[in-house]
């Protein structure tokens, strides 16, 4: 059984955990993620690692209640316990001194870029951050976000916060200045990755995306977590969850999500961002 330590509200709906998993946390790494259960009956839910503590043996988690099964999940409260807590699950995001790294993160998604963010600066990059939410109220992690960047944009569509518009605003001005981005990584859903990819695609900036298809086993063996990439078929829980955004076939991920849509919905499937 895994304690919940702490528990905050981020925003509505928006919760974070921190979990006693002293063994996940001994080898966990930026871009990983977990798969819980709360109970015997409870469906799996893959949440990518927000944040790890060697030190505490502590995993945080942030998560939007979208389904049933993340309902219950914020109902439960400090010292409650999870029944399965699997990980770390994925490749681990790949972090070495590049120079400039753009780290970009819209809506829950900015809960799984803030350790990358703060990787990339531990390796000597210079780190530009950009972070967009839909209003002020529900953008999360800004201080944290703040702390590991060497420059913080912040976007809201309703202008509510920072500059009005979208997250690819403040990138495309970034790639116009002339500044050498040496990589973009960008999570959040899949129609601002896109877009991401679709800015910097031009200009052949490496970009990545960590996908969130539907998990179930998070062991490569369901196929649940399909993707086509560089059109091969590739498991996210296993081969990614991050890619090459200029190789991700973004229409067909947007058939598989929209195909689980009811379901989650109402209560069958559920995820992170
Ligand atoms: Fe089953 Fe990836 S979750 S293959």
């Amino acid at each position: 059984m895994y304690k919940i330590l702490v528990k905050q509200e981020l925003a509505p709906d928006v919760k974070l955990f921190e979990v006693e998993a002293p063994q996940i946390a001994k080898k966990a790494q930026a871009g990983q993620f977990v798969i819980l259960r709360i109970d015997e009956q409870g469906e799996r839910i893959p949440l990518t690692i927000a944040d790890y503590s060697r030190e505490k043996g502590t995993i945080t988690i942030i998560f939007q209640e979208v389904g049933a099964s993340t309902r219950k999940l914020g109902m439960l409260e400090e010292s409650d316990c999870l029944l399965d807590f699997a990980g770390p699950l994925g490749k681990p995001t790949h972090v070495d001194k590049k120079g400039v790294v753009v780290c970009i993160g819209g809506g829950i998604g900015i809960a799984p870029v803030y350790p990358i963010a703060r990787a990339m600066k531990g390796a000597g990059n210079q780190v530009i951050s950009i972070i967009g939410a839909r209003s002020k109220g529900i953008l999360i992690y800004e201080k944290e976000m703040a702390v590991v960047s060497d420059k913080l944009y912040i976007t809201t569509d309703d202008g509510s916060k920072g500059q009005q518009g979208f997250v690819t605003d403040p990138l495309k001005a970034l790639i116009q200045s002339g500044i050498e981005i040496k990589e973009v990584i960008a999570i959040g859903p899949v129609v601002m990755m896109r877009s991401v990819a679709e800015v910097t695609r031009p200009y052949g900036i490496y970009t990545v995306v960590s996908l969130n298809p539907i998990m179930v086993d998070g062991t490569g063996m369901c196929g649940g977590c399909r993707v086509s990439v560089a059109n091969e078929n590739k498991f996210a829980c296993v081969d990614g969850p991050e890619f090459d955004a200029h190789q991700v076939d973004f229409a067909g991920l947007m058939v598989r999500q929209q195909m689980y849509k009811d379901k989650e919905q109402g209560g069958c499937q559920c995820h992170s961002r």
